[in-house]
């Protein structure tokens, strides 16, 4: 309860019984009194402190002492002051702990490896900031004003519109706006659509994928059942009695082959005989370096695929933007699991998304990536040819990863080779289903985005150093 200084305004000092002992001089040591008499409990919640002048003439300091301490004290959130009211104890004085002193998982990279050649990240440092800007501010000087309102969970008409003709234009997907439901990504669609109760299990994933999204599906209760892979991608011969496939046919992930175009067509007639839907997961679909394209699945036939994109790989993970391009029948559910408002991918960014695709800054940092990306690749290749021949390079086609393999057997003592020259990589291993019988042989995923231009060469030395002889 708050005491009034007031009255007791003569007495505070002997009352609160501070002591201005240790070391640091008279203001640390007022700090220190004061501290400890709020966490011991003598200073109660809400009493109000003596003026400055106060406390100062009954410890016999400096007033400014006492004003540096008061306000210190604000700052670590023991005490409030407010014009008029004085200087109180905090009603909450005793500080929230740090976060960081709660148990969660370190941050993986805090103190982490030297080179980061783990898959997943594009490269942080060729983020188009300037287009972006520019995009953001056209679009927010554009916009209406009810864009400042509550979004519709359709997204923005801008952007599903930008989006039907770049898709169909660059991945070969047939649809229009009405079909096309932003979100905020990959991982997000996974949870609309299951945890959503739109689709249910079991579903039939590929032996080899992340184990990131098995975990966001098995969390909305759904099975997955692990397709064996081979030399033409997922064996979709193999799918029974599952009511949906989710593959990454432009560019398998991990491994890095693309969906043989028989089975492309046998996944599409599995979906027709037996209502079927296939999920199509074009993660890295822009980033191709040989010349034959690779178009998505979904344009086979738009009514038995979902075709998920987002700008994670081609822009950044940061921007949290996806897109799904969704069978009719399906449109009205996914719309009633986002509710009557957007409530998870930023209204604004989907403007400058609209407009960045729309103006051909994204074909542009599309095309620049993918020069960058496949200079990358040719140095890993090149690397490999000199310093270890031996080691195969696969799946480099595409993407912004490889995978090397690796003789049987040497799987685990070279991620720990690797770990050892200050590598953070994986092996296969830790993409492959739990229930599968597949093996996809030893190897390591090598992301090679990350790393910056003056970093790379000696990631790519280290990490030849670890490699088996
Ligand atoms: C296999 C795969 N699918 C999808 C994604 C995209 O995930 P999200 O859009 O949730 O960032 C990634 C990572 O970028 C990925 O590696």
């Amino acid at each position: 309860m708050a005491t009034s200084w007031v009255n007791s305004a003569e007495r505070i000092g002997s009352d609160l019984h501070l002591e201005l002992t240790g070391p640091g001089g008279r203001r640390a040591a007022l700090i220190r009194a004061l501290r400890e008499a709020v966490r011991s409990g003598r200073l109660a919640p809400g009493t109000r402190l003596p003026p400055y002048r106060s406390l100062a003439a009954d410890l016999d300091i400096a007033r400014n002492t006492v004003a540096d301490a008061y306000a210190e004290l604000v700052a670590e959130g023991w005490l409030t002051a407010r014009q008029g009211s004085g200087t109180r104890v905090a009603e909450r004085a005793e500080p929230l702990r740090p976060a960081a002193r709660l148990p969660r998982k370190a941050p993986a990279r805090a103190h982490g490896p030297r080179h980061d050649l783990t898959q997943g990240t594009p490269d942080t440092s060729s983020f188009p900031r300037t287009a972006w800007l520019t995009s953001y501010r056209r679009a927010l000087q554009q916009a209406p004003n009810e864009v400042f309102g509550p979004g519709d969970p359709a997204g923005r008409p801008e952007l599903r519109e930008a989006l039907t003709e770049y898709l169909a234009r660059a991945r070969g997907v047939r649809t229009e706006p009405g079909r096309i439901v932003i979100c905020s990504g990959f991982a997000h669609a996974l949870r609309l659509l299951f945890g959503g109760g739109v689709l249910r299990g079991p579903l039939a994933v590929e032996a080899y994928g992340l184990g990131f999204h098995r975990e966001v599906l098995a969390a909305a209760g759904v099975r997955t059942v692990p397709l064996p892979l081979d030399e033409h991608g997922a064996r979709v011969d193999r799918l029974g009695r599952e009511r949906a496939v989710l593959l990454t046919p432009a560019h398998q992930f991990p491994t890095g082959g693309p969906l043989h175009p028989a089975r492309r067509a046998a996944v599409i007639d599995w979906a027709r005989v037996r209502g079927g839907l296939v999920l199509e997961d074009d993660y890295d679909g822009e980033f191709r370096y040989d010349r034959k394209p690779v178009g998505a699945v979904q344009g086979l036939d738009p009514e038995h695929v979902i075709h998920i994109g987002s700008v994670s790989k081609s822009l950044s993970p940061a921007v949290r933007l996806g897109w799904m391009v969704l069978p009719e029948r399906y449109v009205d559910a996914v719309l009633a699991v986002k509710g009557d408002r957007e409530a998870w991918a930023s209204v604004l960014d989907q403007l400058s998304l609209a407009d960045f695709v729309v103006s051909g800054a994204y074909d542009r940092h599309v095309r620049r990536m993918r020069q960058r990306y496949r200079g990358r690749r040719d140095r890993l290749v090149a690397a490999l040819a000199e310093h270890a021949p031996l080691i195969e390079a696969t799946g480099i086609a595409a993407g912004l990863h490889a995978v090397l393999r690796l003789p049987p057997g040497t799987e685990a003592s070279t991620v720990k080779a690797a770990a050892w020259q200050g590598i953070a990589l994986d092996g296969l291993a830790a993409f492959r289903h739990p229930d599968t019988d597949t093996a996809a042989g030893d190897g390591l995923v090598v992301g090679y985005a990350t790393p910056s231009d003056h970093a790379y060469g000696p990631a790519l030395e280290a990490l030849c150093r670890a490699l088996p002889p």
